[in-house]
């Protein structure tokens, strides 16, 4: 079994606490894959140190030189994307077909972000004074501290990433404690492409223990997060005290909206792979159904049955259409809001309890996809985020009562339409109050090229990938030059 180091200035090492933890197979909870450094605050110290000494020699390398590094990087994902989707499957659960998407995700965004380095636009705007410019452009903000999840573990931390380092910051990032294998590799990844020692460093370990010191260290100058609301919240509360920015991408309660005019079939896949795909553990992941009344036991018959296909097992095999969930607490808490449903008179139409005869011989935390009928908008199952394979299901007789449920959560990430009815696609464009809108497409499978991010609880207004994912990781300086070789006051004496 291999034992990973931390990477931290371009060198692997051991933490100071002389701790490792280790990373077991979801599916296989006896497998141990791996084993990680159990950090602590010197292991972060030390890497901030490092990420901040080198900022000036990776800020001054021209952006055009930085975004050749991530292209190469580029394609040493592509080179290596089934060897670390199958490590990925064996870390985390999820079918190769996804883990296999996870990486390219990463490789998108490379490419993607490889071409910023040649653009990065700042602006030249009139000035109010002769021979005058007024000009802004981008510069780094220094070290970037990252907090990456478990259910994109290399998709993540690469939309993170990428962007910050061609941008020209550094960054230390703290993977989560269940998957930190593919953080490791795409450290392997940057080393290979010719990334300098010091810009990008890998600390594993616990969230207290690794990444509360990430938060406070004085010399990180930026936040990025992306996880659980609870998580969020320290993230939100610790950064706020210390004036630190922060970007937040948290939960989700994503719908889907199925309409009388909708191609049901259709409908019943989004549904099906928006609540099954990686077990229901995306924070784009469909877990509520609002469905036309006029359509409801046709739309419910078909969803059973394609519901009651789906084969639940080792992601390794290629008959595995759902893995197991990431881990025992997570098998507990789905167990959890599924058995108090029951107390409260709900019945699981499909599912409702752990697997415990997946499709062969494996033994780990695998659940039952299940489906819950006529569930009323405001119960807990419709409200809070389940993060699991639950979805539940319920009616309506109108568009403005759909967008009303849709729209009836405290969350607002992704969302998704039914219809062939083209007035009411762009109407719901319009209504729907989440950061993502799909018509005719599940709630998941966003696009690097695309803004992704949510509003409401989901999070703080920022955004991975798309046109902004260098703002965000920037500041917009601005400059001035007066050439006129006399004195002219803007705003004062003209
Ligand atoms: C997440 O759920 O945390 O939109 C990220 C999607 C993926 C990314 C999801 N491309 O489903």
């Amino acid at each position: 079994m291999t034992v990973y180091k931390n990477y931290v200035g371009g060198a692997w090492i051991e933490s100071a606490t002389g701790n490792t933890f280790q990373n077991v197979n979801p599916a296989h909870k006896e497998e141990v894959v791996s084993e990680f450094q159990n950090s602590s605050k010197v292991d972060i110290d030390r890497a901030v140190e490092i990420a901040h000494d080198s900022f000036r020699m990776w800020k001054s390398m021209p952006a055009p030189k930085r975004g050749e590094i991530m292209f190469r990087a580029a394609l040493i994902l592509v080179r290596d994307k089934e060897c670390i989707a199958t490590q990925m499957t064996q870390e985390m659960g999820k079918p190769l077909a996804e883990t296999r998407g996870d990486v390219q995700e990463a490789i998108d965004m490379a490419y993607y972000a490889a071409g910023e380095g040649r653009r990065m636009a700042g602006e030249v705007v009139p000035s109010e004074l002769n021979k005058k410019w007024c000009m802004s452009k981008k510069e780094p903000i220094g070290v970037i501290g990252a907090i990456t999840p478990w259910n994109f573990p290399i998709a993540i931390p690469s939309w993170k990433a990428f962007p910050a380092l061609v941008a020209g910051n550094t960054m230390v990032i703290k993977p989560a404690e269940d998957t930190p294998w593919s953080v490791c590799k795409l450290a392997e990844i940057f080393h290979e492409a010719g990334l300098p020692a010091g810009v990008f460093n890998v600390v594993t370990g616990y969230g207290p223990t690794a990444g509360q010191p990430l938060l406070e260290n004085p010399k990180v100058k930026m936040i990025s997060f992306t996880g659980s609301t609870a998580t969020g919240k320290i993230v939100a509360t610790t950064c706020s005290q210390l004036m630190k920015p922060y970007s937040l991408e948290m939960g989700g309660k994503n719908g889907i909206v199925v309409m009388d005019d909708a191609n049901i079939d259709l409908a019943v896949d989004g549904v099906v792979w928006g609540a099954f795909g990686t077990t229901g553990q995306r924070c784009t992941a469909c877990s509520r159904v609002m469905v036309h009344e006029n359509i409801h036991d046709e739309f419910m018959e078909k969803l059973i049955a394609k519901t009651k296909t789906l084969s639940v097992g080792d992601g390794l095999k290629d008959k595995t259409d759902m893995g197991p969930l990431i881990n025992v607490k997570a098998l507990n808490k789905v167990n959890l809001y599924v058995e108090e449903a029951k107390s409260r008179g709900l019945t699981p139409v499909v599912g409702g309890q752990p697997c415990l005869q997946p499709n062969e011989d494996c033994d780990g935390w695998f659940y039952e996809p299940t489906i819950f009928d006529n569930v009323d908008i405001n119960d807990k199952l419709m409200q809070e985020e389940i993060f699991g394979p639950v979805v539940c299901v319920t009616t309506f007789e109108n568009s403005k009562e759909a967008i009303w449920m849709l729209n009836n959560t405290g969350y607002g990430l992704s969302s998704a339409l039914y219809t062939t009815d083209v007035n009411l696609a762009f109407d719901f464009l319009n209504e729907a109050e989440t950061g993502m809108v799909y018509v005719n497409a599940s709630t998941i499978g966003a696009e690097i090229q695309l803004p992704f991010g949510g509003i409401k609880g989901t999070g703080n207004g920022h955004r991975d990938a798309g046109s902004s994912m260098i703002d965000n990781c920037t500041e917009n300086k601005s400059c001035m030059i007066d050439f006129s070789g006399t004195v002219q006051k803007a705003q004062i004496d003209h």
